[in-house]
């Protein structure tokens, strides 16, 4: 395995109200700069999943410069039959993709016109068939698996997310990847980090916590650095090694 440097951006919520063309700029001209192998979106791409929306949104992140996008929709994306607007523009919400020792699964954790999250067991048979084996294993998806603090009554988290845990646990999922709160934050339960981005690009944020993104370095031996990157200024930050 060669180094592999991953960007992961989320709940970007394109062209809307709350969207800062300023910091989408910026995010897109730092993302190509840093010419990561794989950008990955874990959701929320628009805000009302409408068509004009969507357009936005894919015009967007058709400038972003990488090998491998991997896309997932989150809940705003579901809104208004948009989950077909999804398959139509990105082709699956359900992606995979697999290079250099690196096996990552994307799912869809949104169901229609409501925000709660949902992966249901229907799903597990295709985790447990794309994240088996030795290669270092990344699941992603929209919604939290695990609450955080600073997002105020909790709320949204997956209605299976107990047993999707077990699940992952079971296969020795390394790196979780998902979004919705609009608070970057990380956990480490059972090996598994899960990490969580905040919004990239929308003013929609929670007190003081600023617009970011993440970027994670793995290297031969699977070593793991993961950043936090500020949008407004591009400066990373060391959140975990090992
Ligand atoms: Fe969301």
């Amino acid at each position: 395995m060669t180094r592999v440097k991953l960007i992961h951006l989320s709940d970007i919520h394109v062209g809307r109200q709350y969207f800062s063309d300023e910091l989408g700029e910026k995010v897109i001209r730092q993302v190509n700069q840093m010419k990561p192998s794989c950008v990955v979106i874990s959701g929320d791409l628009t805000d009302d999943g409408y068509y004009h929306e969507y357009l936005d949104a894919k015009n967007y992140i058709d400038r972003i410069e990488t090998e491998n996008k991997l896309i997932v929709p989150g809940n705003h994306d579901s809104r208004n039959a948009g989950d077909a607007l999804f398959d139509e523009l990105f082709g699956t919400r359900y992606p995979v993709c697999a290079r250099k020792g690196i096996k990552m699964v994307g799912i869809d954790s949104s169901e229609p016109d409501i925000d709660d999250g949902h992966i249901g067991r229907v799903s597990y048979p295709f985790i447990r068939e794309n994240l088996s084996g030795e290669d270092f294993k990344i699941l992603v998806l929209h919604h939290h698996l695990i609450p955080i603090p600073d997002t105020g009554r909790e709320r949204n988290i997956p209605v299976d997310a107990g047993d999707v845990l077990k699940l992952i646990a079971e296969l020795g999922v390394n790196l979780v990847l998902c979004g919705h709160k609009h608070v970057p934050w990380l956990w480490v339960l059972n090996g598994i980090v899960f990490l969580y981005a905040g919004t990239a690009t929308t003013l929609r944020i929670k007190a003081h916590i600023e617009q970011s993104y993440n970027y994670i370095e793995l290297d031969p031996g699977r070593a793991l650095k993961i950043y936090r990157v500020s949008s407004a200024t591009g400066q990373k930050k060391l959140v975990y090694k090992i």
